[in-house]
């Protein structure tokens, strides 16, 4: 049976433990990060708003903000837990002057103040299919023309040829990294109950309807690929 995922009460990765097992189970987690970094100074100036939406612990939140100390930051989370590391974290390296965070859902944010790019980084697969064009409009809404939108998710199709082909190199990966073996079980049981991955095409689709163009890959891990898009 699939269950949504929920950080504070069946995390697939507890919020304590959140930044040490992603830098371990996610392929190239603080490149992406950097990989990310790029993508939005490309296309910023130097004094930007950025929504970063699903917020977690604030590692992009850190990894930007320090990078960019003439850009804000909305981090937007539902999860309590998750927030708090990411206060503490934002007060440790004095960003809590450039970073806001709000406990909810980007839909519940404003439509009058808008944004001049933003980011979800490994958010989307947590929702049903049902729910990711209203998630991604909920962005779209709130962008300026032009604002550059990075997505970051699992993708491809459950029980595919390809996925299955994928899982002994993750494996492998996850062995080089020191990923202990039954956080590896219990990942990929959080992957089979409460994760919604989509072939890239159908991701492509959706940013389309969702009234994003221009979109590009920048960045695959495995299992995990990063778009970068435009709001039209
Ligand atoms: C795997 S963590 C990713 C955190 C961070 N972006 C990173 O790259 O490490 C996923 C986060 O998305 C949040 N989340 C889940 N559903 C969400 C939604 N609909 N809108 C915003 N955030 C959501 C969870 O609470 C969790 O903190």
């Amino acid at each position: 049976m699939s269950q949504p995922i929920d950080f504070d009460n069946n995390a697939p990765i507890t919020a304590d433990e959140y930044d040490r097992a992603a830098q371990l189970a996610l392929p190239g987690y603080e490149a992406m990060h950097t990989m990310v970094l790029a993508c939005l100074q490309a296309y910023l100036p130097e004094s930007a708003d950025l929504l970063v939406v699903g917020s977690g612990t604030g590692m992009e939140l850190a990894r930007l903000g320090k990078a960019c100390p003439q850009w804000h930051f909305l981090g937007i989370d539902p999860s309590e837990k998750m927030q708090a590391i990411a206060k503490q974290k934002m007060s440790h390296h004095q960003l809590s002057h450039q970073v806001k965070l709000i406990e909810g859902y980007t839909q519940d944010l404003p439509t009058d103040i808008l944004y001049d790019a933003a980011t979800s980084i490994l958010v989307m697969h947590f929702i049903p299919p049902s729910g990711k064009l209203q998630f991604l409009q909920s962005i779209a809404q709130r962008l300026h023309p032009s604002a550059p939108l990075v997505l970051v998710d699992v993708f491809g199709e459950k029980q595919s040829q390809e996925l299955k082909q994928l899982m002994p190199i993750l494996h492998a990966y996850w062995n080089a990294m020191g990923f202990p073996p039954q956080k590896q079980q219990e990942l990929l049981a959080a992957f089979n109950q409460g994760v919604y991955p989509l072939v890239e095409t159908n991701i492509l689709n959706l940013l389309e309807q969702a009234g994003f163009e221009k979109t590009m890959r920048f960045y695959t891990g495995l299992w995990v690929g990063g778009w970068l898009a435009f709001k039209r």
